[in-house]
């Protein structure tokens, strides 16, 4: 019979095992162990993310957002060091953002090549990946529909939200309505990719 002391001590073993990995090896090598992290991940689950708010969008998460309107994704023009457009019909590299989690509903957006997204500093309300540290422009506000969670607004910090006019335009910032339209142009369609969080499961298992 295994008792609770048994498990509690193979589950320190092996937590140790996966501490020593992550640390002489890159965050990469966490991927590729995904079947035992799920292991871990559900049992950390259980007892201690049930009560965190936004917990499908913890630190770490990557996510795609889809114009609705337009039925184009949002991609960091050559994965990072440009402007955001919102020309893309299917999404890869470029067109996933990595989020850092700053609250419950406010994030960072991190780009393939590591830039930060945020509002141009020029004061043209353009939507941007040019910044290597994030700081007040670089905070979006994750705005999710009641019912259905998918379906997202972004506000920056200049307030307004964000809004694809046009697969020929670049994303901006200049949207003041509301609604949860079909044809609204500040309504996303938000893919999360994955719900691991390198930073999180690194915190616990220390
Ligand atoms: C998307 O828009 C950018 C900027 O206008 C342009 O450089 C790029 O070629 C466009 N890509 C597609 C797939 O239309
Ligand atoms: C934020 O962007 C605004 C223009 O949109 C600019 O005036 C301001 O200096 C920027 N702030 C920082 C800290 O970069
Ligand atoms: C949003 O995307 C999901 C797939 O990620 C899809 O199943 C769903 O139909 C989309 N919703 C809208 C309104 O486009």
């Amino acid at each position: 019979m295994l008792t609770s002391f048994n498990i509690y001590h193979v589950l320190a073993l092996y937590l140790s095992y996966v501490a020593s990995l992550s640390s002489t090896q890159n965050s990469k090598l966490k991927a590729v162990n995904l079947g035992n992290w799920l292991v871990v991940e559900g049992w950390m689950k259980l007892s201690l993310f049930d009560g965190i708010p936004n917990k499908d969008l913890l630190d770490g998460t990557k996510v795609q957002f889809k114009s609705i309107k337009l039925q184009r994704y949002l991609a960091a023009e050559k994965g990072g060091g440009s402007v955001v457009v919102i020309n893309r019909t299917s999404p890869s590299a470029w067109e996933t953002f990595r989020l850092w989690r700053i609250n419950e509903n406010s994030y960072n957006f991190r780009v393939s090549n590591k830039q930060f997204v945020g509002l141009s500093r020029l004061g043209t309300n353009r939507i941007v990946a040019m910044r290597d540290a994030p700081g007040v422009n670089e905070t979006f506000w994750i705005v999710r529909k009641d019912g259905e969670p998918n379906r997202v607004r972004i506000q920056a910090s200049n307030g307004l939200f964000l809004q694809a006019k046009s697969d020929t335009e670049v994303l901006t910032a200049d949207y003041g309505g509301s609604g949860w339209d079909d044809g609204n142009p500040s309504v996303f369609n938000m893919t999360i990719l994955s719900h691991l969080s390198g930073s999180l499961v690194l915190t616990v298992t220390r």
